[in-house]
């Protein structure tokens, strides 16, 4: 059932591969060398299901998108009030290298650009012993990653060598008091985070447990605190991407963090967690790809952080078989007892809550989850009360897919949602496919009674298996 989730980023993904403008990032050889064809995406959802598509699991360092990562532990180790002593959370509208910092506090403007990000690095440094001060970082990058992250040596001796301006911004940093540790630590420990390598599955991960207020949905770990989060999310929301931030926030509208290596990071907050990895980048230093796919995947997937729906509640309410409602529709002694023996093969889900892309993504998993229960399946939408375009398109991607194994979807829609006005269907590849001629064939399996579904349920089962 999940694989239509798959399908749906297969397809966002081939409209990206064709954008083959920008750059890749060459100030470091190890950089410059990358195969700028690569495209890896990945989402993970905020309980855990993760998809990824192409080279998601192709490694490359993480570099600023680091930034967050190191700003969520200072914020946990020191605290809100010592960390904003020292950094601030405005947007700067400046590129990410620019040696500025507020004329009347002397702090960086935020943590994500360069700047604050070495003192973010600063503050969670450890002068005694610097490598258990890495070690900590590290294990904190792991743990929002989910498995053991390393460092990228030969990217690390590379940034260290070519590293003149971020040493500067250090130096500037501790002309005007700001570090409370040798320059020379601050800057290593900012060479070596960035130098951290990870897969475009990684940053989805991580993006999730930001999603998920700082508990790792993959390994259930919690490695950070909601508070936190929250902070860490509204600076990449304003700052992540740099003087494209405003444009972004209007387009895409997921808090987001890029970085130099083609990396991009975004969270929708609540529900799941992106990671795009495409090394040609744009005039702000973004991955070109990195922002197409996230701006189709926000608009296809309606994804915007605000639209105003969300998933307050479990979408499946409970789950049962027709033995406990048989229809009521007249049958011959011989029908009456195929069906007692057979009446436990169709399962209801009453559903409720609105209907969009993550509930319906948790509905499918349920489904395949209890797919050698049931020979039909009846969704009802008895206390649905809004459905978006890209769940109707999934509620009845459902019903084909059923359809294909030889068994039989059926909705109950009472209050007629699935005929109100949803918007425009926006999943062009979609639309054009294979998909819409499945959404149209299957409205003729949508009932306004329960009891109606039921009985349509029980003809499918006197017809006895097709391709089951
Ligand atoms: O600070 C630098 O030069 C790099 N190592 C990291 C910068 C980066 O990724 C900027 N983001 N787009």
């Amino acid at each position: 059932m999940p694989s239509m989730v798959q399908r749906y980023l297969d397809q966002i993904a081939l409209t990206c591969v064709d954008a083959d403008e920008g750059q890749v990032a060459d100030y470091i050889p190890e950089l410059g060398a990358v195969n700028p064809d690569q495209f890896g995406l990945a989402l993970a959802m905020h309980r855990g299901s993760l998809y990824t598509v192409g080279d998601a699991h192709v490694p490359f360092t993480i570099q600023s998108v680091s930034k967050p990562l190191t700003y969520a532990l200072a914020l946990s180790l020191r605290g809100f009030d010592a960390v904003d002593a020292k950094l601030g959370v405005e947007p700067s509208g400046e590129a990410f290298n620019e040696i500025s910092v507020d004329p009347a506090t002397h702090r960086p403007k935020n943590p994500m650009i360069n700047a604050g990000a070495i003192v973010a690095a600063s503050l969670v440094c450890d002068p005694n012993d610097p490598a258990a001060g890495f070690a900590r970082l590290l294990d904190c990058y792991s743990a929002f990653a989910g498995r053991s992250l390393v460092v990228d040596e030969a990217v690390y001796q590379s940034e260290k060598a070519t590293g003149a301006r971020n040493r500067a911004i250090t130096y500037m940093l501790e002309s005007l008091g700001i570090l409370d540790v040798d320059p020379e630590l601050a800057v290593d420990l900012y060479f070596r985070q960035c130098s951290v390598r990870v897969t475009a599955e990684d940053l989805a991960v991580i993006a999730a447990t930001l999603a998920a207020g700082g508990n790792n949905p993959r390994t259930g770990r919690e490695v950070c605190a909601p508070h936190i989060v929250r902070r860490v999310l509204s600076v990449m929301t304003t700052c992540g991407m740099y003087d494209g931030a405003g444009d972004w926030v209007s387009a895409v509208g997921l808090p987001a963090k890029s970085g130099v290596s083609g990396a991009v990071l975004a969270v929708l907050p609540g529900q799941l967690g992106i990671g795009v990895f495409s090394p040609r980048l744009d005039e702000h230093g973004n991955s070109v790809r990195g922002v197409t796919a996230c701006r189709r995947l926000s608009s296809d997937l309606g994804l915007h952080m605000f639209n105003v729906v969300g998933e307050g509640r479990a979408t499946v309410r409970s789950s049962y078989d027709i033995r406990e409602v048989p229809s009521e529709t007249p049958r011959d002694g011989r029908d009456e007892a195929i069906l007692r023996a057979r009446r436990d093969r169709v399962r209801v889900y009453d559903l409720q809550g609105p209907l969009t892309f993550t509930s319906m993504e948790s509905v499918l998993q349920r489904l395949d989850s209890d797919s050698q229960r049931f020979d039909a399946a009846i969704l009802n939408l008895g206390r649905v009360e809004t459905a978006d375009a890209l769940s109707r398109g999934m509620l009845f991607g459902m019903h084909a897919q059923l359809e294909n194994s030889g068994r039989l979807g059926l909705v109950v829609d009472p209050d007629r949602v699935l005929s109100r006005e949803a918007g425009a269907w926006t999943l062009d590849a979609v639309r054009q496919g294979k998909l819409m001629a499945a959404v149209e064939s299957a409205r003729t399996h949508v009932y306004p009674s329960l009891s109606e579904a039921v009985s349509a349920a029980e003809d499918f089962l006197l017809a006895g298996p097709r391709l089951r």
